[in-house]
């Protein structure tokens, strides 16, 4: 039996820059039409990579000539190791010499990458341009097409050089999973887990109760997944959006996770995974400060296994990992500020642990399974 594709909607509440995030089976064939309730501009820009153009660049090029759209196409090589200022460039050469106006749209379809690459390049096109995110990975439809972080890559570090611009659209079609890789579908899972342990215990345990139709990519349980993934996030950033305070518990696991991308070379790693190692890194140090249980650890290490995904953290020389670490743009002044799990579906916010905690938390994550 076929199953009717519900339309979900959420909006992101922030006054003049509030914005719809629409989650749709096929919205893919939609995203023209449905980009007119904001613009009646003709000209506009595709960013997308080779990989992601290849299997839907056709049907969403067709889905904005339908509605009066005139776009012109650039791509950037698919990979993390591209996410940088020579790629942004040449995006941006791209929307000079196609004569891009200042109510021109840049639509970015794609992963994470794409997403935080072409959102830069509008955020600094004429000092700014709309854009739209069409998400095409598991981990750009639960977290980085939503919020307006938009991000290149130093060779120094992740997303060194960025800015906060929010999208216009959200426009997430689940069917697009259909053709991701299995390691980055579980990349996304990775990230998707945090909003559980440090802000929402439901979905923690909705997460927990629906692990295995989840690895099986049961239809209604991703679009559930997505959908509460987004609503969280959208909250959290309505609070907080240019992370002055609540919106910083997002980055759970990232400081560790950060240091281990830049360690690996961008790539080696993907963003998820390494999310998941910092993780319980960070949980390995909330359960030395009294801030988790035994069990409630236990907990967190049996959802990822039963997500399918690996938590030991990689056998990088701890040293070189905390040296990375500081070099991290969230640290302020020398001191690591590290968001930790208190409990399941809460957070603390250390702003006073040591390098030797650090350092005991990154061997112990590296020796537990
Ligand atoms: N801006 C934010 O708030 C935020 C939040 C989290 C992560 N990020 C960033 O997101 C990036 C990671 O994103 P990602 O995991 O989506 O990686 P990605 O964009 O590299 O995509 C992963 C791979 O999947 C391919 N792909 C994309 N869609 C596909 C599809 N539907 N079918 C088949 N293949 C497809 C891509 O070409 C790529 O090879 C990192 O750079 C990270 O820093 C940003
Ligand atoms: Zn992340």
């Amino acid at each position: 039996m076929e199953r009717i594709a519900i339309m979900r909607q959420l909006r992101v509440e922030l006054g003049q820059r509030s914005y719809n995030i629409h989650i749709q089976a096929g919205i893919l064939n939609e995203v023209g039409l449905m980009s007119r309730d904001f613009t009646s501009v003709c000209k506009v820009m595709l960013v997308s990579n080779p990989t992601v153009y290849n299997l839907y660049g056709q049907q969403t090029m067709e889905a904005l000539h339908t509605a009066g759209f005139e776009p012109v196409l650039a791509l950037m090589p698919d990979g993390e190791e591209y996410k940088n200022l020579d790629e942004a460039a040449r995006v941006l050469d791209t929307a000079v010499e196609s004569h891009l106006e200042r109510s021109s749209l840049i639509f970015a379809l794609g992963g994470g990458v794409v997403g935080d690459l072409a959102g830069f390049a509008a955020a600094i096109f004429q000092r700014g341009i709309d854009f739209v995110q069409i998400p095409t990975t598991l981990l750009a439809q639960v977290d980085s097409s939503v919020g307006g972080k938009v991000a290149v890559n130093h060779a120094l570090g992740k997303n060194l050089l960025g800015a906060f611009h929010q999208p216009r659209a959200v426009f997430i079609d689940p069917q697009s999973l259909n053709t991701l890789e299995e390691r980055d579908f579980k990349s996304g899972l990775g990230e998707a887990v945090k909003y559980g342990i440090v802000y929402d215990a439901d979905f923690f345990a909705f997460l927990e109760e629906n692990a295995a139709k989840i690895i099986k990519k049961e239809e209604e349980c991703i679009e559930e997944l997505i959908y509460h993934s987004c609503r969280i996030k959208s909250l959290i950033v309505a609070a907080d959006e240019k992370e002055n305070g609540l919106r910083m518990i997002l980055n759970l696991g990232h400081t560790f996770g950060h240091a281990v991308e830049t360690l690996g070379g961008y790539g080696f790693y993907r963003h998820g995974e390494a999310v998941v190692m910092g993780t319980m890194a960070a949980s390995y140090l909330a359960l030395e400060m009294g801030l988790l249980t035994e069990a409630e650890l236990h907990r967190i290490t049996a959802l990822y296994h039963a997500l399918g995904l690996k938590t030991v953290f990689p056998s990088l020389p701890s040293a070189e990992v905390y040296q990375a670490m500081l070099g991290d743009k969230k640290v302020k002044a020398e001191k690591i500020r590290l968001v930790l799990p208190r409990g399941i579906g809460s957070f603390y916010i250390a702003d006073d642990v040591n390098k030797e905690q650090v350092i005991r938390a990154i061997q112990t994550a590296q020796t537990l399974k």
